[in-house]
């Protein structure tokens, strides 16, 4: 039976069940084909969604935004600087307020150790749901895609599937955990193997490794760790390389841009591509390092699908806000 999912804040899919991500899913794609066919679907029609970025967004602003316009509500965008934040005006006072006038409110802030207790403040005082946009904990709505994209392209029993997660070389800015953990989090529940390789400077925050495991014993899925970059990509059907910081080694930037200058060598190419099954799909959030964390050849190549991996934003968002808000 669906659940009421009004008003539940949505800052990991940890809080959600299976059974509710699942409605997330199903709405999603019935919001995708009225899309496609052009049919509306006002399911937000007079309400107002906050978007306080804290960080710059290409996909995520304007997923966000566009998915308001089309559920019939309006996104209005919002930077911290602009706002009384920048003054301190603390979390308290921003979410009872914004409370008072809409209807929803998504953040992103990725600074290390601030930006997901930022969220759970913001969501401790808010009356109208919080959806996390990235902290540097997490990014739900971006998993959410990726794993609506998996089942379109590898069918809708994803039990068994491998999943590889690598670690790439992206020495242009030091990136959040956040894609990786919230991967590792999520797609064992769903009965997927996922294969986790980094460098030892680049592992993840060991309480996500350690609920990553337990979520996979309790689905009968395996979670493994490797330092072996070829790990992540052999027999997979789904393989994610992505580059982020040392953060658990050092939180000094240029430190941290030295570490990820070390191995040059973690970057997916055409050879690794051929490591796993003939259908393997290549995935990355974008924004890619072209050349660095890819080659051009991959990611412009016929496995990858990042495209449609960054479309599902909009659609599993859509979803999210009309369940929730
Ligand atoms: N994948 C993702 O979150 O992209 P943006 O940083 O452009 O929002």
């Amino acid at each position: 039976m669906a659940r009421d999912l009004k008003n539940k804040h949505f800052i990991t899919t940890q809080e959600w069940s299976v059974e509710e991500l699942e409605q997330v899913f199903a709405l999603a794609g019935e919001l995708k084909q009225a899309k496609a066919a052009g049919r509306p679907t006002p399911l937000l029609a007079g309400r107002t969604l906050y978007m306080i970025f804290f960080d710059s967004s290409t996909r995520t602003r304007n997923s966000f935004e566009t998915g308001m316009t089309q559920l019939g509500g309006h996104g209005i965008f919002l930077s911290p600087d602009k706002m009384q934040i920048s003054h301190g005006e603390n979390a308290k006072d921003t979410a009872k307020v914004l409370s008072r006038y809409g209807d929803g409110i998504a953040i992103r802030h990725c600074a290390f150790r601030e930006g997901n207790q930022y969220l759970r403040e913001v969501a401790r005082h808010a009356e109208i749901p919080v959806i996390s946009m990235q902290c540097d904990v997490y990014h739900p709505c971006q998993i959410l895609a990726d794993f609506m994209t998996i089942r379109e392209h590898l069918g809708a029993d994803t039990r068994g599937l491998k999943l590889g997660v690598a670690w790439t070389s992206a020495p242009n800015y030091v990136r959040p955990l956040s894609v990786p953990q919230s991967l590792i989090l999520m797609m064992p529940r769903f009965g997927i193997d996922v294969t986790l390789a980094y460098p030892p400077e680049f592992r993840l925050m060991p309480e996500i490794e350690e609920q990553a495991r337990a979520n996979a014993e309790a689905a009968g899925a395996r979670f493994e760790i490797s330092n072996r970059f070829e790990d992540a990509f052999a027999d997979a059907d789904v393989v994610v390389p992505k580059s982020w910081g040392p953060l658990m080694t050092t939180t000094d930037v240029g430190q941290g841009l030295s570490l990820i200058e070390k191995y040059p060598d973690w970057r997916c190419d055409a050879r690794r591509m051929a490591l796993g099954k003939e259908r393997m799909i290549y995935m990355h959030p974008l924004p890619a390092d072209r050349g660095r964390e890819v080659t051009d050849e991959v990611i412009d190549g016929p496995q990858s699908v990042v495209y449609d991996e960054a479309e599902n934003r909009l659609h599993v968002q859509k979803a999210l806000m009309a369940l929730t808000m």
